[in-house]
This record gives structure tokens, C-alpha cells and sequence, in this order.
């Protein structure tokens, strides 16, 4: 396993860390799935995976649980990095208690990293950064992280906070290389960590055939998956970090062994180079937003800004975030073609609330006559 350092801290973190997502919950708990998520978590560990990445929303509190199950006896070989809500905890008082009970399910004295999930520009920073500061002078937090953070966010967090924002979490992969615009440049000027959430793409790194044929000669000339080829790009970036989930066993060893190899720079050069997904404009009322099996959904604005289904972040507050970082992250539609022949779009169903949440997110801030960015699969 490589090591880096945590942004410009002396905290060596492994660079593929492990994502504690899809455990359920207290309502939904199924014992042998928990005990086999720790085992996994742990058998990652002892392969020099020794960062795990959870949240307060995971499971509702059930992943910090089971995290804490699987780090007890051996906290200090783990670098333990959670979040929490800013949607739910939005005064001080209120952060200082999300973090009381994320170390107690944690069932640790101190969190290594603490990260702000996504950024709410509904609350002022000021008593969000009085929280952070003062977990951190009591010990409880030892670093303090952001997450789907745009840089004008991340800078402000930065006058504000004196001791440093070490880390923005965001999606990255060979699908979504926007970070590659702005906070890739950004975070590593400035020795900032990025986080690459969904590695891997949640396990479906869909992309053109040439750029998958080249991916896969590569793959073949390392002798090794198509996986490990994807993570090992993309931490061979400086400041990377990637955080996978993986919960089958062989998946957990390939991700650990994903490092034990060097790509030539040439190579890396053509994977930066094929592997650019085009983003195309797409007319809202080309979408269709059926959902797969039966999970919550909206049918207008109306319904998106009452939220029901408490989606979070809800469509309002990503909304709002849209407006004011003046850029968008691309939607991800599968194409069809209707019984007339017409060339038409479905949310991507692997992902259906996230696309969701996005799809009404810029619905509610430019209404239904401005194209939305996509990358669009067949
Ligand atoms: N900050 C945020 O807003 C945010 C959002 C999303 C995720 N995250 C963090 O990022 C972590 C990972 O995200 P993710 O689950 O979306 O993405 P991911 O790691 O890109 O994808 C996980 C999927 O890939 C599969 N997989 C894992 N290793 C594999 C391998 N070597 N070969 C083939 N398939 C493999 C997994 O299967 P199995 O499970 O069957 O092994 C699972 O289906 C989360 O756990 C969480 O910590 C953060």
C-alpha cells in the first residue's frame, strides 16, 4: 500500500481508503451483512488500508456503529474520517452534539477527520466554524475536512478557520473528471487532500468502447483489472486519495493490492487523454423520471421543494448551491428510444435518487427551458 499525507498534516493516510456506505440501517439490519462489512473493514486494515471514510447518514448512525465494532483494539492502526449533517445541524450547538454522537457510536475519544458533508449556503459560517474550532481545541477532532465543496466554498472555509481545512471530498473518477476543472488544480497548490469519492464509478465505469478497449490493454499489459488500473490512475494524481466500498472480499484485496504496481507515464498520458467523457446538453423535457422500483419520486417542482422522501441534501439546498457556484456536475441519463423512434432519457437507475435529487436541483434553480449537462450512456 502507498501512504500519503493527509493535505499538508504529518498524518500518513493510505491512498485507497475504505468507504463505510451500504450497511443498511437500524430499521433494515441484517446481522450477517454487519459482521461481514467488519470482517471486510478489517481484513482491509491488515492489508494497509487503514482509512475508513463514514458519516452520521450512513445507515441513519448504524455505519459509525458497526466502524467503531470493527477499529475496537485497534483505533490507533486507523485513520478514522466521518461527517456530519450541515442540513439538520445548522447552529453550534447543534454540530457539538452531532459530534458527541459520532464518537459515541463510534465508540472512540477522538475523530481523526471531521468533514463538513456538503456545503449548505442556507446557514452563515460563522457558528459552524465556532463548532469546528472548538472540537478541535478540545481534542476531539484532530483535522477538519469539507465535502462536494466548489472552491469558492473551500477558500471561504479556509480565511475563516484558522487551523486549516486539510481535505475536500468529492466524486472522481474516469466517468466525472470534473474536479479536474478547478479543485484538483486548486487543492494541490494549496496541499489540500482530495478525496475521491465513487472510485470506481459505484462499480460501473461505463465508458465509450474505444476508451474501454484502451483500458483494457492496459489492464493486460500490468496483469491487472480494469479496476485496479481506474484506482491506480487516479491516486498516481498528487493529493489523491481514492475511497472505495467494496464489501466482497475479493474486491476488498484487489482494491489493497491496487497500488503494488507503477503506470509508465506514456500510459497515463493516454488513459488522461481517451478517458474523457463527452458532456452533452440535454432538454428537460427529454427525461423521464420513472422510477426504477418504486423508490420515492417527484412529479413536479412543487413536490421537490416539499421533499417528502427527505432526501439529503434536499433539491432546494442543492439547488441553491447550483446558483451560487454557477457551475453543475453532469447528470447521469441512460438513452432510449421511445415506441416512435424519438432519442429520449431516463435518470441512470444504479444511482436513481442522486440523479434525482440533481435532475430537480436544476429544475427548481433554471426551470424546465435550460438544457442540463449530462453524460448520457446507452
Ligand atoms: N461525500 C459524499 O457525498 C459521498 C458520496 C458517495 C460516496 N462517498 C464515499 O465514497 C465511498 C465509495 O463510494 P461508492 O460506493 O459510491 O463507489 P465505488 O467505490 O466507486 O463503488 C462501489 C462499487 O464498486 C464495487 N467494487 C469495489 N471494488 C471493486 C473491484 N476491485 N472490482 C470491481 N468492483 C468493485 C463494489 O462492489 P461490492 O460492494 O460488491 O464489493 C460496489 O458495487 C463510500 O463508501 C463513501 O465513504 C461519499
Amino acid at each position: 500500500m502507498l501512504y500519503k499525507n493527509l493535505g499538508s498534516t504529518n498524518l500518513k493516510i493510505s491512498v485507497i481508503g475504505q468507504g463505510a456506505t451500504h450497511v443498511g440501517s437500524y430499521a433494515w439490519y441484517d446481522d450477517d451483512k454487519a459482521k461481514e462489512r467488519i470482517r471486510g473493514w478489517r481484513i482491509g486494515i491488515e492489508m494497509g488500508m487503514n482509512f475508513i471514510d463514514t458519516a452520521d447518514l450512513y445507515g441513519g448512525g448504524l455505519s459509525e456503529e458497526l466502524v467503531g465494532q470493527a477499529i475496537k483494539g485497534i483505533r490507533e492502526k486507523v485513520v478514522v474520517a466521518t461527517k456530519f449533517n450541515p442540513q439538520g445541524n445548522d447552529t453550534s450547538s447543534a454540530i457539538l452534539a452531532a459530534a458527541e454522537g459520532s464518537l459515541r457510536r463510534l465508540d472512540t475519544d477522538h475523530i481523526d477527520l471531521y468533514q463538513i458533508h456538503f456545503p449548505n449556503p442556507l446557514i452563515p459560517i460563522e457558528p459552524v466554524v465556532a463548532a469546528l474550532t472548538q472540537l478541535v481545541s478540545d481534542g476531539k477532532v484532530r483535522y477538519v475536512g469539507v465535502s462536494n465543496f466548489s472552491i469558492d466554498d473551500l477558500r471561504e472555509m479556509q480565511n475563516f478557520f484558522p487551523p486549516g481545512i486539510v481535505s475536500n471530498q468529492v466524486e472522481y473518477n474516469l466517468i466525472d473528471r470534473s474536479p479536474e476543472n478547478e479543485t484538483l488544480p486548486y487543492c494541490q497548490q494549496k496541499s489540500i487532500s482530495v478525496l475521491a469519492y465513487s472510485p470506481l464509478g459505484q462499480g460501473k465505469l461505463s465508458l465509450d468502447s474505444y476508451a474501454l478497449q484502451c483500458l483494457k490493454v492496459l489492464a493486460e499489459k500490468y496483469q491487472k483489472s480494469f479496476f485496479q488500473l481506474a484506482l491506480r490512475w487516479l491516486v498516481s494524481k498528487s493529493q489523491v486519495i481514492a475511497i472505495t466500498k467494496a464489501a466482497n472480499m475479493q474486491h476488498i484485496k484487489e482494491n489493497a493490492e491496487s497500488t503494488d504496481f507503477v503506470i509508465d507515464p506514456d500510459d497515463l498520458a493516454i488513459i488522461d487523454k481517451f478517458a474523457m467523457p463527452e458532456v452533452v446538453y440535454i432538454p428537460i423535457d427529454r427525461i423521464s423520471i420513472n422510477s426504477p422500483d418504486g423508490r420515492p419520486t417527484y412529479a413536479s417542482i412543487e413536490e421537490a421543494l416539499k421533499n417528502a422522501a427527505d432526501l439529503i441534501p434536499s433539491p432546494e439546498l442543492l439547488a441553491q448551491d447550483l446558483v451560487k457556484r454557477k457551475s453543475a456536475k453532469p447528470i447521469q441519463l441512460i438513452s432510449y428510444n421511445d415506441p416512435q423512434g424519438r432519442y429520449l432519457y431516463k435518470l441512470d437507475p444504479y444511482d436513481f435518487l442522486g440523479q434525482l435529487r440533481k435532475y430537480w436541483a436544476w429544475v427548481i434553480a433554471y426551470g424546465r427551458e435550460k438544457p442540463i449537462p449530462a453524460l448520457a450512456k446507452e
